[in-house]
């Protein structure tokens, strides 16, 4: 496996995203504090590009102590959604929200020195 340097942490805003592609292999790198997530750009649905979708708050359910809905709310977690059919799934993990037997397939990412390195498959 190949591992690169994609750029300084800098580059990769606080809660944004970058879709980058070397040689044919694109991926997604989602930064969360000083966090980086990274995951290959095909959908498991159907192969869109997930990681050119947007990035949105979880909705939950507030569930009271008789387990009846209190109404909804926005979570500090955040979906990928897929802009081909509306798939979302948990930036974290990169489960399926519904159905967590799929999943994004994640980029080995790592920071060393403020620099933002990826190994690519072989
Ligand atoms: S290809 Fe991603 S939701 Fe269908």
């Amino acid at each position: 496996m190949n591992e690169i340097m994609v750029g300084e942490l800098r580059e990769f805003k606080e809660g944004d995203y970058r879709v980058l592609k070397v040689e044919d292999f694109e991926f997604g790198i989602y930064r969360q504090g000083d966090r980086l997530f990274a995951y290959e750009n095909q959908c498991p649905h159907d192969g869109g590009p997930v990681c050119q979708g947007k990035v949105i708050p979880r909705v939950e359910e507030v569930l009271g102590p008789d387990q009846k809905s209190r109404g909804l709310r926005f979570s500090e977690r955040r979906n990928i959604v897929c802009p081909w059919h509306g798939w979302e799934f948990d930036l974290e993990s990169g489960r399926h929200c519904g159905d967590p037997k799929y999943r994004l397939r994640p980029v080995n990412v790592r920071l060393e020195d403020n620099r933002v390195y990826v190994k690519l498959p072989a």
